[in-house]
């Protein structure tokens, strides 16, 4: 265990939807990806839990003493889930296993709710560890976690990481006089093309989803996206919330571009559903141009607490739904240190208007 890497492996991450005005190959997806149906784990339950289309089974079998089982002594509220009502409670270091057959980028989600019962779970404190690859020693995935502020609301914690065929195991590792839970897990192959494309070997193999955010509209729950993922909505991030408004919600959906394709100028890359739900790209948010206000007078800032010495992946995501291709022309900026023009000469524009597109930088 001492082997282990640390906490630098882990790279934080967000996707942001922007659409500002002004400023001046894929394969067949139903082909490539089958929406997945096993590695989904109800912990502590002796039953297994439906819950938008993915079926939770019961890790009741779990015959180790080093564990327990405990569920709500109270009815949680309705508005969440019954997979939260149980969980298992590990005294000692243990793990669950998966056999996984395929290589490639997975999603693995650790669910958390710090109910009230028998045991405080809020007490928990404990560290994560991800043996995805017989040829490396592991990650640590959680590092003196605990899920005390997860009483009213789950705390999910999401991973993307490369995994190796064979059996991979997650840790529970309590620190000294503590214990470990957990609610339920998720292990699933992330759709082909998923993994950012420039991630090469400057980044580490895990990845740990920071902020995932929905600029315009509503925040965009599980069972709406198609990998029951979840954006929050954008406004607290705003620096300024007058410089920036709402765009109607696009009526239509949008022209995914049929296909893979990377723009070999701007490495701008069509995005299709998987990579995010149409109700991301429905919405948006453009300059607030006023009389007082010039359109180059100003940006859109939205700003997110980091990690210092961490390397980030952001995703930033593109649809124009306001207007005819090439005529919105604008700057994204990073920290004063990146720039990239967005909205001239992207060959997706050739086809139709209102084409999914994202772009990751690091
Ligand atoms: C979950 O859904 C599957 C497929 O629809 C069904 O066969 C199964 O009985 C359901 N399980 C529960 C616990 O509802
Ligand atoms: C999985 O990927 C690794 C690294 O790319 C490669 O060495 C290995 O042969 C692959 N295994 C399978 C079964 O495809
Ligand atoms: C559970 O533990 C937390 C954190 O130590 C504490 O704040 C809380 O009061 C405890 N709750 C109960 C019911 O003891
Ligand atoms: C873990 O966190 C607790 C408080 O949350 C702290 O008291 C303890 O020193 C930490 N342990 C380690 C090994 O960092
Ligand atoms: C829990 O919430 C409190 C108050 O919002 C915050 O100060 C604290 O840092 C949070 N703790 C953790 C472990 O997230
Ligand atoms: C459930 O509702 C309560 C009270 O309205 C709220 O505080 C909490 O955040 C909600 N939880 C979820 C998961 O939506
Ligand atoms: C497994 O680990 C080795 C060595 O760290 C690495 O070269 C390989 O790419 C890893 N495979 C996956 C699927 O991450
Ligand atoms: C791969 O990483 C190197 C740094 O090691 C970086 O300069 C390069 O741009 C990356 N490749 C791609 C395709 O992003
Ligand atoms: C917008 O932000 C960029 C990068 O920080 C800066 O160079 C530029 O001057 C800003 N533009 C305006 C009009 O404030
Ligand atoms: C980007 O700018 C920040 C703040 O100005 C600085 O700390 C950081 O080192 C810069 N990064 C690069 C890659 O130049």
């Amino acid at each position: 265990m001492e082997n282990l890497h640390n906490c630098r492996t882990l790279v934080p991450m967000f996707s942001l939807l922007a659409l500002l005005l002004h400023l001046s190959s894929f394969h067949s997806l139903s082909l490539a990806y089958d929406l997945p149906d096993k590695n989904f784990i109800n912990c502590g339950s002796d039953a297994a839990i439906n819950l938008t289309s993915r079926t939770f089974i019961a890790d009741g079998s779990f015959s180790s003493q080093k564990s327990k089982a405990v569920k709500a002594s109270n009815q949680l509220p309705d508005n969440i889930s019954t997979l939260y009502q149980t969980a298992r409670i590990f005294s000692q270091q243990s793990y669950y296993k998966f056999e996984i057959s395929e290589n490639g980028t997975y999603l693995v989600r650790l669910h958390f709710l710090a109910f009230s019962s028998s045991v405080n779970l809020s007490t928990a404190l404990f560290d994560v560890l991800a043996f995805p690859n017989v040829s490396n020693s592991g990650f640590k995935l959680l590092s003196n976690f605990t899920a005390k502020n997860s009483s009213n609301s789950p705390l999910i914690k999401e991973f993307f990481l490369g995994i190796d065929p064979g059996t991979f195991k997650i840790y529970f590792v309590p620190q000294a006089s503590s214990f470990a839970f957990v609610n339920a897990i998720e292990v699933f192959l992330a759709p082909a093309s998923f993994s950012p494309e420039n991630y090469n070997s400057s980044l580490p193999s895990v990845l740990h989803t920071i902020y995932r955010v929905n600029v315009g509209g509503q925040e965009v729950t599980p069972d709406i996206d198609r990998i029951w993922r979840n954006w929050e909505q954008d406004d607290s991030y705003l620096s300024d919330p007058n410089s920036a408004k709402e765009i109607p919600y696009y009526p239509n959906r949008p022209s995914y571009y049929n296909g893979e394709h990377s723009d070999p100028v701007t490495h701008f890359i069509a995005a299709n559903d998987f990579i995010a739900p149409d109700s991301v790209y429905r919405t948006a948010k453009e300059m607030n141009i006023t009389p007082s206000r010039p359109f180059n007078s100003f940006n859109i800032t939205w700003s997110f607490n980091a990690r210092r010495n961490a390397r980030h992946l952001v995703r930033v995501h593109f649809c124009d739904i306001i207007g005819q291709p090439g005529n919105i022309v604008f700057y994204l900026y990073s920290n004063g240190n990146f720039s990239k023009k967005v909205g001239e000469y992207e060959s997706f524009f050739s086809t139709e208007s209102a084409t999914p597109f994202y772009y990751d930088f690091v």
